[in-house]
């Protein structure tokens, strides 16, 4: 049998996140960066990327999501992606805006599925989320350019803010609803990386009003995120903060663009780095020093 890479809480590591670049073409209220700091840093090779999953497969990690930054500001990506080992899920989150020219060539080089950051579908809320009140038709293309080429289901990633899209959970699941079962929405609760509290919405009351319009209520293994089904659309909330399952349910290692393994998102002050002509062994050494620091954020 395989080793695994299990911290010393039990958690068992089965995908990577990995961030390719720090570069975005828009500019959400909401960011946080993927908890690292805007400070240039040079950007992983293809090489390099495909080095740190293949060494982390023969652990039995078998899944790898993309995100940025923007990942499709490299204009390399659907070169990463070729690179990948044989996994059994491969997967990226984007805004969308650059999306619709190249989610045929994405599939093709084998990604399977696409998040789409969709904060919301009235273009003046999403002008004032995004900072690019234009960008929404690109988006919206994007989706069905995804859809088109098969990298579904689609999960629109909608951050909920009090005061700018909260009241737009209807409006959400009516677009999606016109999908057929495509698509899947995706609540998310804010994290407060800057000064955004102000934002934050009462997530419970957001739970409620769920439970109360699903006609089916799932639990996923997965951060035990519940699923609703409401109106033909199955809607996840994700509830990060201050929730101990969150973290105890947590399967994923972090790689920061530069080449750093990040064992959490909410910490700066554990990064592990990967030396760029690092061998397979010393990455696989690099991958059991990161998990071996890991501990849960939010704990019981
Ligand atoms: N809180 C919660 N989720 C966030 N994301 C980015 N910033 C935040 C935040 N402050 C997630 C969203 C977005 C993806 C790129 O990262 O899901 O779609």
């Amino acid at each position: 049998m395989k080793n695994t890479l299990t911290d010393n809480y039990g958690r068992v590591i089965k995908s990577l996140r990995i961030s390719i670049t720090k570069k975005c073409n828009l500019n959400c209220i909401y960011c946080h960066q993927e908890g690292e700091s805007l400070s240039q840093s040079h950007e992983m090779s293809p090489e390099t990327i495909a080095k740190i999953v293949t060494a982390a497969t023969e652990f039995g990690v078998d899944k790898v999501k993309f995100s940025g930054g923007e990942p499709l500001m490299r204009e390399d990506f659907e070169k990463i992606i070729a690179g990948m080992p044989d996994l059994r899920n491969i997967s990226a989150t984007t805004n969308g805006v650059l999306l619709s020219r190249r989610a045929a060539a994405l599939a093709s080089s084998g990604l399977d599925r696409v998040n789409i950051s969709l904060p919301s579908t009235n273009k003046e809320h999403y002008g004032a989320i995004t900072g690019s009140p234009d960008m929404l038709p690109r988006v919206i293309e994007g989706i069905n350019a995804a859809i088109d080429a098969g990298l579904t289901p689609v999960k629109l990633n909608m951050v909920l803010l009090k005061g700018i899209n909260n009241s737009e959970i209807d409006d959400a699941i009516k677009f999606i609803a016109g999908y057929d079962g495509n698509v899947i929405l995706q609540l998310i609760e804010l994290m407060n990386f800057r000064d955004i509290s102000r934002f934050m919405v009462d997530i419970d009351g957001v739970e409620k009003m769920l439970e109360g319009r699903a006609t089916r209520v799932n639990e996923r293994e997965m951060h035990r995120r519940k699923k609703y089904f409401i109106d033909g659309v199955e809607v996840e909330l994700v509830r990060p903060i201050d929730n101990s399952r969150f973290c105890s349910n947590c399967n994923r290692l972090r790689v920061t663009s530069g080449g750093k393994l990040k064992p959490c998102l909410m910490r700066n002050d554990n990064l592990i780095e990967v030396k760029e002509d690092s061998s397979q062994e010393e990455i696989k050494e690099r991958l059991m020093e990161a998990v071996r620091i890991r501990e849960p954020y939010y704990r019981e």
